[in-house]
Order: structure tokens, then sequence, then C-alpha cells
């Protein structure tokens, strides 16, 4: 990646999501603390935790302010159960995920992505797998978890920088559902 002159990327990798509050962001780590530890995996830190709704990937200063000014996506507020883990075998991500999809996710997720690609941007072919991110390198777990209730009320735009090993997330903002 290179650097603008003043220091800044000049490209964005940038994603959408619904970002934990802090209560439960301690209710994920709380509720998966035990197969996180038994997946060997290594762990995502509870304040990188989220759900992402769509990833744009590597965006121009331009791509990143044509992404900006699609939300709001106003589909109303809704709690999401998180109460399903899983290791997806090829990635080996233990994932925290819904059960069953509440429809507001997915108006949420198909108004967005009509909304990106009318500006212009390309949905990767990948089904919508809903998915918080709890550890990567896991091995297969079988286990069960307490559910946790994630009260969503806004949509983010994340940027994501490298940092060593790990990443470092931005909320660049966020727009009421
Ligand atoms: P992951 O945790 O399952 O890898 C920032 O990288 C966020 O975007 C993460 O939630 C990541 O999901 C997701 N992401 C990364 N690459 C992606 C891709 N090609 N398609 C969909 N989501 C992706």
């Amino acid at each position: 990646m290179n650097d603008a002159p003043d220091g800044r990327p000049d490209r964005h990798r940038v994603f959408f999501a619904l970002w934990p509050d802090d209560a439960t962001r301690a209710a994920i780590s709380r509720a998966t603390r035990d197969v996180v530890g038994s997946s060997g995996g290594r762990p995502i830190a509870k304040e990188r935790l989220h759900l992402t709704v769509a990833f744009l990937g590597e965006l121009t200063d331009e791509g990143l302010e044509v992404a900006r000014a699609v939300p709001p996506i106003p589909v109303g507020p809704f709690d999401l159960v998180l109460d399903a883990v899983g290791v997806w075998p090829e990635s080996k991500i233990l994932w925290l995920g819904p059960t069953a999809l509440p429809p507001a996710l997915g108006e949420l997720e198909t108004q967005l992505w009509d909304a990106l690609v009318w500006r212009g941007f390309r949905r990767g072919g990948r089904d919508y797998l809903p998915h918080v991110t709890l550890a990567r390198r896991a091995r297969p777990v079988e286990a069960a978890v307490e559910a946790v209730l994630f009260p969503v009320r806004d949509l983010a735009l994340v940027e994501s920088f490298p940092d060593g090993r790990n990443v470092h997330y931005e909320v660049l903002e966020r727009w009421p559902l």
C-alpha cells in the first residue's frame, strides 16, 4: 500500500458492519470464552468484535466518499440473537452467529447492496453468512453457547488498518437504522 504525501494511506480497506456496544461485546466475550479456548485458535480481541454486512475491499479516496453517501438504510432497529457457533473448515474461522436470520438484517443487507451496486460497487459471489469472527486458525469444535442478545440500532462504516500481526478498526461514521 502506498501512502499519500501527508502519510495517510491512499487506499482504504472498508466495510459496513454492525458495531456492538460495550455491553454486547462483554456478553459475546463472556459467552464464548470457553469455546474460543477449546478451539485453540487465535482470539479476536473484544474491542474488534463486529458483524460485517457488506465488505467493500480496497477503495480510493473517491470510492470511500461514494460509499459514505450510500446510507442511511432505514430498515428500523432490531434485535439479533447470536446463538450458534461453528468453525468453517476452509478458513478455520471460529464464528458466532444467529440460527435464525431476522428479516430486518436480510433487508438491510439486500437494500445496502442494491444501493451500492447502483453506485457502481461490485458484490462478490458469496452467500451472506452473518457472523462475528471469534478466532482464526481454529480447530473444529462441537459446542453450544449461551445466546447473546445484540440490540442493533445503527449501521457503521469501518476502515481497517494493519497493526503488526493484527488489524486496527476505526469506525468512520454511523447511521441510525
Ligand atoms: P471475516 O472475519 O470472516 O474474515 C474485515 O476484514 C471484515 O470484513 C471481517 O468481518 C471479514 O470477515 C470481512 N471480510 C474480509 N474479506 C471479505 C470478503 N472477501 N468478503 C466478505 N467479507 C469479508
